[in-house]
């Protein structure tokens, strides 16, 4: 008998609906100041991060490239700085998100479309490189959206996922967890006035697949070559993937 996945929001197991739902408040809630709260509670470097992971991407005139999860469009941002004339296509299943992030995205070479990352509405083998920026552990069914990532790469595409872990290592471990479970929630409650978001945050990272688990998912998604890049003793972590079939 086929056994029913669980579907974490925070520490709660919800239906994949309602989890869903849920994950889209979330950022319906926090869209107007996502930006600013990325700059507070990283004390800016998030910058340095992001920058890492477009060193790795490698943005190139020819390219045509997903930006999944995009929020309101950061990681497009500093690839149309980097590489002017590069295609970049946006999506995010949050409109509130995608809105913001737009008064700030001006390029020919930008489109937006708003879908979800289970069932993108794009060709196969389409995009050169796909990138996704702490977007997958919101995704209610991730092994999914892992395979519509395969399905949309082109082949010897490349894909890039950044994301937050728990460090493996004392005393790395418990000063991580310390700062999600406490100082993260109180910064969101004093300068969002939104602890319940940040509370979210705190505990999605937490329910989030270690770094074995999740390497282990896109190669059953079917990706080869997949590298690890661990940022802040694996505090984030950029996985780079291969799609060679
Ligand atoms: C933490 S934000 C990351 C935004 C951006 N990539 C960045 O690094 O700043 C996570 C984004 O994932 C989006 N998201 C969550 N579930 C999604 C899904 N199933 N399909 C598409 N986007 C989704 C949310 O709407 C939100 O904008």
């Amino acid at each position: 008998m086929p056994t029913e996945r669980k579907h974490f929001f925070g520490f709660e197991v919800l239906s994949a609906e309602n989890k869903t739902e849920k994950v889209q408040s979330v950022f319906s809630n926090v869209a107007t100041y996502y930006d600013l709260m990325n700059d507070v509670m990283s004390l800016g470097t998030h910058r340095l991060w992001k920058s890492q992971l477009i060193d790795l991407v490698a943005p190139e005139n020819h390219d045509l490239i997903l930006d999944l999860a995009c929020g309101t469009g950061d990681l497009t941002r500093r690839v149309i700085e980097r590489s002017p004339n590069t295609n970049v296509i946006m999506c995010d299943l949050n409109w509130s998100m995608l809105k913001t992030g737009l008064k700030t995205i001006q390029s020919p070479f930008v489109s937006t479309i708003q879908a979800n990352a289970e069932s993108l509405p794009f060709i196969n083998e389409l995009f050169s490189k796909s990138m996704i920026a702490f977007g997958i552990r919101n995704v209610t069914d991730v092994p999914k959206a892992l395979s519509e990532l395969y399905r949309t790469c082109k082949h010897q595409g490349k894909v890039f996922i950044m994301e937050f872990g728990i460090p493996a290592s004392e005393p790395e471990k418990t000063i991580s967890k310390a700062y999600l479970n406490h100082v993260l929630p109180l910064m969101g409650d004093m300068i969002a006035g939104d602890k319940a978001s940040y509370d979210y945050l705190a505990k999605s990272i937490q329910k989030f697949p270690n770094n074995e688990q999740f390497q282990s998912m896109l190669y059953q998604s079917g990706f080869s070559q997949v590298s690890i890049t661990p940022i802040l003793f694996g505090a984030v972590n950029i996985f780079s993937a291969l799609k060679t079939k």
